[in-house]
C-alpha cells in the first residue's frame, strides 16, 4: 500500500529546519551520515512532541473515534492535497501517547475511521482488509463512494475496532509504504542547510575567509536550482582549487596501487585512460556522471551540502548519487569537516562504476525506503562502516574500498595498521557499532568480498520491519512495491524472458564450440 501524499505531508511537517551546527544539537563536529540520521531522529522527535502538544489541546478525549484519511497510491504533490487532509502522523502520535499510559491502555480497543483513496480499485481494498485482519481488527462499517476530485476513482470509508497498539502498527505500515516512487521526486529532497556551513562553524577552515564563503554559496545555488534530467552545470574551478585537487590526487595515485581493492584500481585505471582523472584539474560532475552511467547506470545529481540521511539513501535506490560540487578550503588539502567533491570523486565514484559495488549501494538505498527512523540510523551506520570506511580481503591481504579512507591518506594508513581492531563484516553487529567522530575509527569491518557483503546485507535486510518488498524498475525509473499478484506476475514474465535470452546465449555458445 502506498500513502505517498501522507508520507509527503509527514516529510513536510517534520522537515528539518535546524542547521547542522553544534548549537542546534548536532552531535559532532565532523559530518557523517550516521550523525545526520541521529540528528534527524532527534529533531523529528522534538517536532513530534510539539505536534503532540498541539494535538492534545485539540483532542480533549482520546477515546473518541479518530478519522484517519490517506490516499492509496496518490502521486500528487503536497500543494495539490486537500487542505482538510488530516494526514496520519498526528494520529500516530496521539495513539502512541495513549498507549504509553500503560499496558491496559495499550490493549484498549480503539474505534477508528479510515478514509482510503482506492487507486487500484478493489485490489487496494482487498489489501487493506487483509492488513486489518492481520492486526486482528473488526470492521464495523464499510462503504465506498466516488472520489470528489478524480473521476472514476473510489474512496472507501472503513470503521474498525482494534487494540490501540495494533492500530498504531497498522497505520505505520500503511504509511511506511508511502515512499518516494519516482525518480523525479528527488527534486523534493530536503536540503538540510539553512545557512552555509563555513558561515556557521567557527572551526571550519573557511569561517574567516569571505571569498571562500561566497564561492560556496555560488556553487550551492547550482544544486538548489537543479532539476532531474538537467545536465549538471560545469564549474570553472580556479587555479587554487585545482592545486588542492592536485595535492590529494597525487597522494591517492601513490597509495592506491598497494592499498586499494581490485575493483577501485580497475576503474581508476579506466578513468585515467578516458582522460577524466588527471593531476591538473578537478573532473566535472557531468562528465563523471556520463562515465558512471555507461558502466553501471549510476548518475550524479549536485547537492548543495547535507541532505537528510533518509533522502540521501533513497537516492541510491534510484542509482543516483548526490554529490557536492564545492571543494575543501585550500588551507587544509588533506582534511575537510564535511564531504566535498574531492572526496566524492576520488572516494566514491570509481566504486559506483563497478557493477557489484553499485548493486550493493542500491540495495542499501532500497532497504531505506519505508524504513523506520531507528532502521535509518542502522542503515546509515552500515553505510558508514562499508561505503565510507570499509575494508575487504583480497588474496590474503586486507585492502581498502571505503571512500572516506581512499580520499584521506592519514586514516587509510591507520586503518591498515595494527592499531585498530579488524572485525569480520556482519550487518547485525555493524549496524549498532558506535561511531567515532573525533578521531580515527578504533574498529573497522572487513568483508570477505563485495559480493559476500551484498549477500549478508540482503539476508539481514529481509528481517527489517517493513511489511513489503520493493524493486527498482529501470525502464520506468520507478520503485515498485511488490504487493500484488499482478505485479509479481508481470515480474515473473519479465524474468522468464531474460532467462530465455540467457539460455539461447548458452546454447549458441555450445553450438559454436562443437563446430
Ligand atoms: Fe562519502
Amino acid at each position: 500500500m502506498a500513502a505517498v501524499a501522507a508520507a509527503q505531508k509527514n516529510r513536510e511537517m517534520f522537515a528539518i529546519k535546524k542547521s547542522y551546527s553544534i548549537e542546534n544539537g548536532y552531535p559532532a563536529r565532523r559530518r557523517s551520515l550516521v550523525d545526520d540520521a541521529r540528528f534527524e531522529t532527534l529533531v523529528v522527535k522534538q517536532t513530534k512532541q510539539t505536534v503532540l502538544d498541539e494535538a492534545r489541546q485539540r483532542a480533549n478525549d482520546s477515546s473518541v473515534e479518530h478519522e484517519i484519511e490517506y490516499d492509496e497510491k496518490a502521486t500528487q504533490k503536497p500543494e495539490q492535497q486537500n487542505d482538510d487532509d488530516t494526514g496520519l502522523t498526528e494520529e500516530e502520535i496521539v495513539l502512541a501517547n495513549a498507549i504509553a499510559e500503560g499496558p491496559e491502555a495499550e490493549r484498549a480497543i480503539q474505534r477508528a475511521a479510515l478514509i482510503l483513496r482506492l487507486r487500484e480499485g478493489m485490489n487496494s481494498l482487498s489489501r487493506v482488509l487483509k492488513a486489518i485482519e492481520k492486526y486482528q481488527g473488526a470492521v464495523v462499517h464499510l462503504e465506498t463512494r466516488p472520489n470528489k476530485k478524480e473521476n472514476g476513482q473510489l474512496d472507501a470509508l472503513i470503521k474498525i475496532d482494534m487494540a490501540r497498539s495494533n492500530l498504531l502498527q497498522l497505520i505505520k505500515n500503511l504509511r511506511q509504504s508511502g515512499t518516494l516512487e519516482h525518480i523525479t521526486l528527488l527534486d523534493d529532497c530536503n536540503h538540510l542547510m539553512t545557512k552555509y556551513e563555513p558561515d556557521l562553524d567557527m572551526n571550519h577552515p573557511g569561517f574567516s575567509d569571505k571569498e571562500y564563503r561566497e564561492r560556496r554559496k555560488e556553487i550551492a545555488e547550482i544544486a538548489f536550482a537543479y532539476k532531474y534530467g538537467d545536465p549538471v552545470p560545469y564549474i570553472e574551478y580556479t587555479e587554487t582549487e585545482n592545486k588542492t585537487w592536485n595535492a590529494v590526487f597525487t597522494t591517492v595515485l601513490d597509495l592506491m596501487p598497494k592499498h586499494a581493492c581490485a575493483e577501485y584500481r580497475r576503474v581508476f585505471k579506466l578513468l585515467v585512460e578516458e582522460g577524466l582523472f588527471n593531476a591538473t584539474g578537478i573532473p566535472q560532475l557531468e562528465d563523471m556522471s556520463s562515465f558512471m552511467k555507461k558502466c553501471t547506470g549510476f548518475t550524479l545529481r549536485p547537492a548543495a551540502g547535507l541532505l537528510t540521511a533518509r533522502d540521501f539513501l533513497a537516492s541510491l535506490a534510484f542509482r543516483i548519487f548526490q554529490s557536492t560540487q564545492y571543494i575543501r578550503h585550500t588551507k587544509t588539502p588533506f582534511h575537510t569537516p564535511e564531504p566535498d567533491c574531492i572526496h566524492e570523486i576520488l572516494g566514491h565514484m570509481p566504486l559506483l562504476a563497478d557493477p557489484s559495488f553499485a548493486q550493493f549501494s542500491q540495495e542499501i538505498g532500497l532497504a531505506s525506503l519505508g524504513a523506520s527512523d531507528e532502521e535509518i540510523e542502522k542503515l546509515s551506520t552500515i553505510y558508514w562502516f562499508t561505503v565510507e570506511f570499509g575494508l575487504c580481503k583480497e588474496a590474503g591481504e586486507t585492502k581498502v574500498y571505503g571512500a572516506g579512507l581512499l580520499s584521506a591518506y592519514g586514516e587509510l594508513l591507520h586503518a591498515l595498521s595494527d592499531k585498530p581492531e579488524h572485525r569480520p563484516f556482519d550487518p547485525a553487529t555493524t549496524a549498532i557499532q558506535p561511531y567515532q567522530d573525533q578521531e580515527y575509527q578504533p574498529v573497522y569491518y572487513v568483508a570477505e568480498s563485495i559480493d559476500d557483503m551484498k549477500d549478508k546485507f540482503r539476508r539481514w535486510v529481509s528481517q527489517m520491519s517493513r511489511p513489503f518488498e520493493v524493486r527498482f524498475n529501470p525502464h520506468t525509473q520507478r520503485v515498485e512495491v511488490l504487493d500484488s499478484v499482478e505485479k509479481l506476475d508481470s515480474l515473473v514474465h519479465q524474468l522468464n524472458t531474460e532467462l530465455l535470452h540467457l539460455s539461447n546465449a548458452i546454447n549458441k555458445m555450445k553450438t559454436n564450440e562443437v563446430e
